[in-house]
């Protein structure tokens, strides 16, 4: 008898015919309670939130056997599934026979009871993903992946895979980590002191990838319309709740999309995706809501049924500044052409209009060289997309399609072009007009689980100072 079946199938599919009839699970003992005649082990595989109650006679079993079971310990199970009695489950195993594969000593095994903090969770990165939180998080993090894919698959869009080692730095702004095999205690120089990297491996300065942007305009520009999914790395040292060094982007990119088009999309994905979660999610989702954040499923459902409100920047600004006239105190001042801090989006989304705004028209000092530049010759067509307690989830903007715009918007920065001719080519052959955005993967994980902290949706974080596991 060993024909495993996973516990979510006892569960959440037809079990009738397997009443009264003998089956295998197998998992990790969650607790195990009892008395002298009968002990109850709760028993998890990780495909679903809910334990599977497995009722031993202890008459039947060895006592060494049942001493070696305790929490942590990973069992395979041959019983007989009947009817629950209990409250709360509808079928639970009396065990016939129990083999264990691997005891966990409870002297040491750090997960014994409930109710450990994140932090000294995220210390156990490598067992975390045991705890029902975590399982919780886990799962719905492969459910939103599945979804990004179906919604764009759905829309004829093509998954393009874009660079991970790169020499350009999409958003300027110098937070790259260095790819390099050179000596690094005694690097090749030349005459000027100045590293020589053409004797590194690609014969030129390589980092990891702030974003698949650029290359992904190269898809947009070809096979009309893409997307990317995959890890992207940013060296900026900030220890925020909101932000880490390796975190996943999706990042399509249209080829015919104007701004209206650009923030239609940007609304309709995200409601997709939150839509997913309420219809794939639901006992994860139970969970979370009862014992992370009270608010998580009523926030879910408004967020599906309100329209996101666009504010041109502009407009945003005068918001605050009248909020300030009236006595709100930000920490940080507002004026026309600052970078908005996290404070002054969530006055705007959470206070003020009480739901997701699309910020629009930003001034372009403040936005990348690629943005599309307006008419007024200050701003440019870029958008943010604010979330309640969030803040950015999603970053994109129409893109300068004009050669000649865009070399200005280069020079005025400064940047270095000298390995970006093939970008500048897109605008000198064929060009187009084009749009696309950076949806953070964690970020809206954040969203849709209510989880407090960036570090702990995403199974190992990177962030300042720490690469464990
Ligand atoms: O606004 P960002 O920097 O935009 C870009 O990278 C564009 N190239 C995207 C595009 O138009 N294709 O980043 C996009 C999103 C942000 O809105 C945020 O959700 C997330 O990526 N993000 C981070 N998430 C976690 N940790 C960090 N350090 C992040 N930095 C950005
Ligand atoms: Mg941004």
């Amino acid at each position: 008898m060993d024909k495993r079946i996973p516990i979510v199938q006892l569960f959440k599919s037809p079990t009738d015919s397997l009443i009264d009839t003998t089956i295998n699970v197998k998992g990790w003992v969650r607790t195990k309670r009892g008395n002298k005649n009968v002990a109850f082990i709760a028993l998890n595989d990780g495909s679903i939130i809910t334990n599977l109650q497995v009722v031993v006679d202890l008459a039947k079993f060895d006592d060494d056997l049942m001493r070696r079971i305790t929490t942590g310990a990973c069992l395979s199970v041959d019983g007989k599934l009947v009817k629950s009695q209990g409250a709360g489950q509808s079928v639970e195993v009396q065990a016939e026979n129990i083999v264990i594969y691997g005891e966990a000593d409870p002297e040491s095994y750090p997960l014994q009871k409930k109710g450990h903090s994140m932090e000294f969770l995220r210390e156990i990165g490598h067992l975390r993903p045991r705890t029902n939180t975590f399982g919780a998080v886990m799962r719905m993090r492969h459910h939103m992946a599945y979804a990004i894919h179906t919604f764009f698959h759905q829309k004829g869009f093509f998954y393009f895979h874009t660079p991970l080692i790169t020499a350009s730095d999409c958003e300027g702004a110098g937070e790259m980590f260095q790819v390099t095999t050179l000596d690094v205690s005694n690097p090749p120089r030349r005459e000027d002191g100045s590293i020589d990297y053409e004797q590194d491996f690609f014969g030129k300065q390589t980092a990891l990838t702030v974003s698949g942007q650029l290359e992904g305009e190269l898809g947009a520009t070809s096979l009309g319309a893409i997307y990317t999914f995959g890890p992207t790395f940013r060296a900026e040292n900030s220890n925020t709740p909101r932000h880490l060094a390796e975190f996943w982007m999706i990042e399509p990119e249209m080829a015919f999309y104007d701004l209206d088009d650009l923030t239609a999309l940007e609304e309709e994905f995200i409601k997709f995706l939150v839509k997913w979660a309420l219809d794939h999610c639901q006992e994860d989702l139970e969970f979370l809501n009862n014992m992370i954040d009270k608010g998580l499923i009523e926030r879910l459902k408004s967020v599906i049924s309100t329209d996101f409100v666009r504010l041109p920047y502009t407009e945003g600004i005068k918001i605050l500044e009248e909020a300030v006239a009236k006595g709100h105190k930000f920490e940080f001042p507002v004026s026309w052409g600052v970078d908005l801090a996290s404070e002054h989006e969530r006055f705007l989304v959470e206070e003020h209009f009480k739901k997701p705004v699309i910020m629009i028209d930003y001034p372009k000092e403040i936005k990348a060289f690629y943005m599309k530049q307006n008419a007024d010759g200050k701003t440019v067509q870029g958008t943010d997309v604010l979330f309640p307690q969030i803040g950015e989830i999603i970053g994109g903007s129409v893109r300068e399609e004009s050669y000649d715009k865009l070399m200005t918007a280069i020079n005025e920065r400064n940047i270095p072009m000298k390995d970006m001719w093939w970008y500048l080519d897109t605008r000198r052959y064929g060009t187009c007009p084009h749009a696309g955005f950076g949806l953070g993967f964690e970020r809206l994980m954040l969203f849709v689980t209510g989880m407090a902290n960036i570090r702990d949706v995403i199974p190992f974080p990177r962030t300042p100072k720490t690469a464990e596991f």
